[in-house]
C-alpha cells in the first residue's frame, strides 16, 4: 500500500500533529523523519490535549506502531521526559522504537545553540535554543554522537570524551563561557542510554517490512517547508529538511514508498522566530488572530507572528513536496476578523510580478504582497461536521485559496479536536 507524509507548508505550527493524529487512526505505522524538540505537535483526543515533541502523534493509538528514524536528533532526558509523562497518562511503549543511526543531541549542543545565538546578536535567528543546529552541524561534521553509542556505554565513552573535550574548548577559548563538567555529563547520559536501550530498533528494515506486508505507513513531518534547510527562507530555517524529500533520508525507505503528500496549512500564517516574512500584519487585526486563535507556540510560548494566506509560499511547497493535497486548519479563527486577504503574487519596487517564492533574502526584501479581498464572516464555525454546513463566504474563500495553490483542499479544520476535521 503506498505510504502518507504529512508535511508542514508554512514556518511550522500547522496543526500537523492534529493532522498526523487524525489519519494515524487508520494507519499501522507512524514514523518521525527529522527534527528533534524543537517541534511542539498538539493533538486534542476525548477533551485531552496532549503536546508532544519527539514522540510521533500516533502514539495515542495502542495498535500502532511508532518509530522515530535517523534523520530525527533525540535529546535523551527530554525523550525520556515526554514518555514518562504521557506514561502516568495511560500512554503505553509497547511498539515504540527509535533507529540506531539518530544523532543524539549533547548538553554542549545546546550551550552552543545559545552562544552562536549570543553572538549574533540583532541578526540572530531565534532558534528554539535545543540544540538542534548544533546537533545537525556535528552530524555532517562527521563527529556526531548516534542512538547506537549512547546505548553501548564503553562506545559512547571512548566517542563522547573527546568530542566533549573540544567542545569545552570553543565553550570556553571562542566563546569565553564556563567549560561543561564532560565526565558528569558522560556518566548522566550513560544512565539515559540504559533507560533507552529496550527501544533501540532499525526502523528502515521496521517500515520496510511493514510496506511489504501491506500496511498502512504515515510519515509524520515536524517544522515546515519554510523552515527547510535548501527549501527555506535561508537562513531563518532549521537545519533538517522538513519536505517531503526528507522522509527518505530520514527513515531509509526509497520515493517509491510513498503514494500522498499531504501538506498541513493555516487559513492564515504564522511565524515564530526572526526571518522574513511578507504577508506579516502589525495591525489590530494580526493581534485579533493571534489572541482568537491563541497563537504563542506550544513549545517555546513564545507569541507567533501572523499574517495573510501567501498563495506565493504554498505554491513553492506544492512543487517542493510533490503535494497530493492540502487539509488547511483554523478557518474557524478567522472568524469575525473583518474582511480576508489571500496574497495571490509578489510585487518587486520596479514593478516586476513575481509568481514563485525567490531564492533570496535580498530579492524577497524588495517584494511586496499583491491582494486579493475577500468578504469575511462572522458566523461560529466550530460545530459544522460537513464542508457543506459552513457559509457560502468559507466555501468561497477555501475555493479561491485551492485556485491559489494549484493543489486540492482534502480537509479543512474548524477546531483542534478530532472530529473538527471536514474532508471533503
Ligand atoms: P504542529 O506543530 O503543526 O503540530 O501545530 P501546533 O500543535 O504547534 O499548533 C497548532 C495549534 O492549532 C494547536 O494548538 C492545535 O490544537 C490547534 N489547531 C489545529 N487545528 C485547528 C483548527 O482547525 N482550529 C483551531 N481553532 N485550532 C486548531
Ligand atoms: P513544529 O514541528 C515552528 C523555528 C524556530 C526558529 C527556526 C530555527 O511544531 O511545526 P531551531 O531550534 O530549529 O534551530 O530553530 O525554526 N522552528 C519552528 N517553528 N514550529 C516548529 O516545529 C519549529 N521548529 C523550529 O522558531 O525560527
Ligand atoms: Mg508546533
Amino acid at each position: 500500500m503506498p505510504a502518507k507524509v504529512v508535511v508542514g507548508v508554512q514556518w511550522g505550527d500547522e496543526g500537523k500533529g492534529k493532522i498526523i493524529d487524525i489519519l494515524a487512526s487508520r494507519a499501522d505505522v507512524v514514523v518521525r523523519a527529522q527534527g528533534g524538540n524543537n517541534a511542539g505537535h498538539t493533538v486534542e483526543s476525548n477533551g485531552q490535549v496532549y503536546k508532544l515533541r519527539l514522540i510521533p502523534s500516533g502514539i495515542l493509538y495502542p495498535e500502532t506502531l511508532c518509530l522515530i528514524g535517523c534523520g530525527v536528533v533525540v535529546n535523551p532526558p527530554s525523550i525520556l521526559e515526554e514518555m514518562d509523562e504521557l506514561a502516568k497518562r495511560g500512554i503505553q511503549f509497547d511498539k515504540f522504537y527509535i533507529d540506531p543511526r539518530a544523532h543524539v543531541v549533547m548538553p554542549w549542543h545546546i550551550e552552543l545553540d545559545g552562544l552562536s545565538e549570543k553572538f549574533r546578536g540583532n541578526n540572530d535567528i531565534g532558534t528554539t535554543r535545543r540544540g538542534i543546529g548544533p546537533c545537525y552541524m556535528d552530524k555532517s561534521e562527521r563527529s556526531g554522537l548516534r542512538m547506537y553509542d549512547l546505548v553501548h556505554p564503553e562506545v559512547f565513552r571512548a566517542k563522547a570524551k573527546p568530542l566533549g573535550e573540544l567542545k569545552n574548548r570553543f565553550i570556553s577559548e571562542i566563546y569565553g563561557e564556563k567549560p561543561l563538567d564532560v565526565d558528569a555529563i558522560i556518566e548522566e547520559y550513560i544512565e539515559y542510554g540504559k533507560r533507552l536501550a529496550p527501544y533501540i530498533a532499525d526502523v528502515s528494515v521496521l517500515v520496510y517490512e511493514a510496506n511489504k506486508q501491506g500496511k498502512e505507513i504515515l510519515f509524520e513531518g515536524a517544522q515546515g517547508t519554510l523552515l527547510d534547510l535548501d527549501m527555506g527562507t535561508y537562513p531563518f530555517v532549521t537545519s533538517s529538511n522538513p519536505i517531503s524529500g526528507g522522509v527518505c533520508t530520514g527513515t531509509g525507505v526509497g520515493p517509491t514508498m510513498i503514494g500522498e503528500v499531504i501538506g498541513a496549512a493555516k487559513a492564515y500564517t504564522t511565524r515564530v522566530g526572526k526571518g522574513p516574512f511578507p504577508t506579516e500584519l502589525f495591525d489590530a487585526v494580526g493581534d485579533t488572530i493571534r489572541e482568537r486563535g491563541n497563537e504563542f507556540g506550544t513549545n517555546t510560548g513564545r507569541p507567533r507572528r501572523i499574517g495573510w494566506f501567501d498563495g506565493v509560499i504554498l505554491r513553492h511547497a506544492v512543487r517542493a513536496n510533490g503535494l497530493t493535497g492540502l487539509a488547511v486548519n483554523k478557518l474557524d479563527t478567522l472568524s469575525g476578523v473583518g474582511s480576508l486577504k489571500v496574497c495571490v503574487a509578489y510585487q518587486k519596487k520596479d514593478g516586476t510580478v513575481l509568481k514563485n517564492y525567490p531564492a533570496s533574502l535580498e530579492e524577497l526584501a524588495e517584494c511586496e504582497p499583491v491582494y486579493e479581498e475577500f468578504p469575511g464572516f462572522d458566523e461560529d464555525i466550530t460545530g459544522c461536521r460537513s464542508f457543506d454546513e459552513l457559509p457560502q463566504v468559507c466555501k468561497d474563500y477555501i475555493a479561491k485559496l485551492e485556485e491559489v495553490c494549484e493543489c486540492p483542499i482534502k480537509m479543512v479544520g474548524v477546531g483542534p479536536a478530532r472530529d473538527q476535521n471536514l474532508e471533503r
